[in-house]
């Protein structure tokens, strides 16, 4: 599984892309309300930052033509490559557009996804990923987890192409889960991922380390 950052902000994404095995950055119209700046102002400092690694930006028409009409825009305005994915949320219009974004050549990820059938009907439209919400559906008394796995066994049972990019998370045990029921990807904030790669017990270790090595580490490099 690979990981994505959840996050808009410039400071947090340096620190992240500073160490963090980071495949790219997911947006979405909340991400970016937090930052309370404009888009024309986030966009290109995300995409500087990025570089080749993935950068997936949700469109914010409703009708099929004009998210088409978006992603082009993106595109041709700041020099986007095949990196850049148009999220797109799995409405009516979402499944029209879709397959219109496809046939033109951009990328595509299938957003605000609650159930394995709205997965695979993305998959089969031609979604590249396929995001599926899992704490909003933990949230709801559902099983995000569960609704996950069933996703990644289904693109394998059936061959498709897209790949899951499990996304939504609170905690870090969300995130070990839907690594161990196949999805191959997860998109995750920076404080958690922060948490996922710490363990207090690495610290205490590494500070007994450090302790013993007192004096007695005498080559020079
Ligand atoms: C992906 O970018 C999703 O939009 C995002 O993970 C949703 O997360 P939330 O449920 O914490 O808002």
């Amino acid at each position: 599984m690979i990981y994505l950052a959840d996050t808009a902000n410039i400071e947090e994404l340096k620190k992240l892309f500073y160490y963090f095995p980071l495949e790219g950055i997911t947006t979405n119209p909340t991400i970016i309300a937090a930052e309370n700046k404009p888009m024309s102002e986030i966009l290109p400092q995300l995409v500087e930052l990025v570089g080749d690694k993935m950068l997936h930006v949700q469109m914010i028409s409703s009708k099929a033509v004009d998210m088409l009409r978006e992603a082009k825009a993106y595109k041709k305005k700041y020099g986007l490559g095949d990196n850049f994915f148009a999220k797109i949320p799995v409405t009516e219009e979402g499944f029209k557009a879709i397959r219109m974004i496809k046939d033109s050549g951009i990328n595509v990820t299938a957003t605000a996804i609650f159930t394995q059938q709205q997965a695979l009907v993305a998959a089969r439209a031609g979604a590249d990923w396929v995001a599926p919400y899992v704490n909003r559906l933990d949230n709801i008394s559902s099983h995000g987890i569960e609704v996950v796995g069933y996703i990644a066994q289904s693109i394998k049972q059936y061959g498709l192409n897209s790949k899951v990019l499990a996304a939504s998370f609170k905690t870090v045990d969300q995130v070990h889960r839907v690594s161990l029921v196949g999805s191959h990807s997860a998109t995750v904030s920076y404080e958690i991922l922060e948490r996922l790669r710490s363990h207090p017990m690495t610290d205490t270790s590494v500070e007994a380390f450090e302790k013993d090595a007192e004096g007695l580490y005498d080559i020079e490099f």
